[in-house]
């Protein structure tokens, strides 16, 4: 047994090499990038590849790669099943739907007609979402008609730029006031700059059109419920929404109290991701009354977020207790075994 782990400081790789250091597991490092990556992991049963949303040249080719590798019988973190719908939220919607999850209800439209059409019957408010992103930034309500034509307009218009950079800014703002630190003031110059000048990730990400997707406004919710699912654990934490704001995502507002996570979101966590057939899942649940609705899921999370000081402990299907939390050691133990 081999594994090959992409390295990428600052992603999920440093500590699966840790991991692999620590317990004297066979691995060798690789370039998913480089063009003979296939035959780089001759040598290799497994790779364990961290690429997450703001990844522009995997998104690209990372979804190929896995199903490609597969073929030739290398297992892959994150396999096809756990990955391809990452940072897709019109994917995610098809997906969760096909498996009767319980996702806020959800459109898609690809034509400006239909589109105009369906706004034309609708309540609102609604919420209107772009397919990729995180932390709340392309995230908006939609209050009335004409800001839903002004979006439909501008999807099957010139389009949006892959991140809200104006509603960016503003948000490290509010967090520089939430915490006063270097951190914080760091992120409102590199905000300001990037209003002007593109990150790279910006400039060679295509502008979003030809689509629009809307979701229905659940009201009245205070927080969301972040869950994740890594084999046969579930851990998470409540994330409280933005003031006078409706997104929690990304506020960093937190609360770890495992008496705050609600097992009935427990029990779906556990129910989608063994639909999926998921590796690891992460789920933002909100409340439609008292039922749990999903709102996305990523297959990766923010560690800053879910990780091993402030998740005290994990429940298994069968809601026994255990501790501690290790995300990424879990992502890695369940593959070794996999690979055995
Ligand atoms: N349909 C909805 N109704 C009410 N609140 C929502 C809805 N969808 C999302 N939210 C809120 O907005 C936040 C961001 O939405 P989400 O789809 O998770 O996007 P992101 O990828 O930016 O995290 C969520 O954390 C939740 O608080
Ligand atoms: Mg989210």
């Amino acid at each position: 047994m081999k594994i090959g782990i992409h390295k990428n400081p600052g992603s999920y790789g440093d500590s699966w090499i840790q991991y692999c250091e620590e317990n004297d597991i066979p691995y060798k490092l690789v370039n998913c990038y480089d063009s003979d990556i296939v035959t780089q992991l001759n040598d290799c049963n497994g790779l364990m590849w961290h690429w997450n949303q703001n990844d522009y040249k995997a998104a690209l080719f990372a979804r190929q790669l896995t199903l490609s590798l597969e073929k030739k019988g290398v297992k892959v973190f994150p396999d096809v099943g756990t990955g391809w719908h990452h940072n897709d939220k019109v994917g995610q919607k098809y997906l969760l739907e096909s498996v009767n999850a319980p996702l806020v209800k959800s459109y898609v439209f690809y034509s400006k007609k239909e589109a105009l059409a369906w706004l034309h019957t609708t309540t609102f408010p609604k919420v209107f979402k772009l397919r990729g992103g995180a932390s709340s930034v392309n995230v908006r309500l939609v209050t009335t008609k004409q800001q839903g034509k002004v979006l439909i307009n501008k999807a099957f218009g010139k389009g949006f730029l892959h991140i809200n950079r104006f509603y960016r800014f503003k948000d490290r703002v509010r967090l520089f006031k939430l915490e006063k630190d270097k951190k914080n003031a760091r992120g409102i110059l590199s905000g300001l700059v990037r209003i002007f000048f593109p990150t790279e990730v910006e400039k060679f990400s295509h502008r979003e059109k030809g689509y629009i997707y809307f979701q229905d406004f659940i009201p009245g919710n205070k927080f969301d419920t972040r869950l994740v699912v890594i084999g046969n654990r579930c851990f998470g934490l409540i994330r409280y929404c933005r003031d006078g704001d409706f997104r929690a995502s990304g506020s960093n507002v937190k609360d770890y109290d495992p008496k705050l996570l609600d097992k009935k979101c427990v029990k779906i966590a556990f129910d989608v991701t063994k639909k999926l057939n998921a590796q690891s899942l992460a789920f933002d649940f909100i409340w439609d009354s008292d039922c749990p609705k999903i709102v996305e899921i990523s297959y990766c999370f923010g560690l800053q977020e879910a990780n091993s000081t402030n998740c005290v402990g994990y429940w298994d299907a069968d809601l026994n207790w255990f501790t501690p939390v290790n995300p990424t050691y879990f992502m890695i133990e369940d593959f070794i075994k996999k690979l055995k």
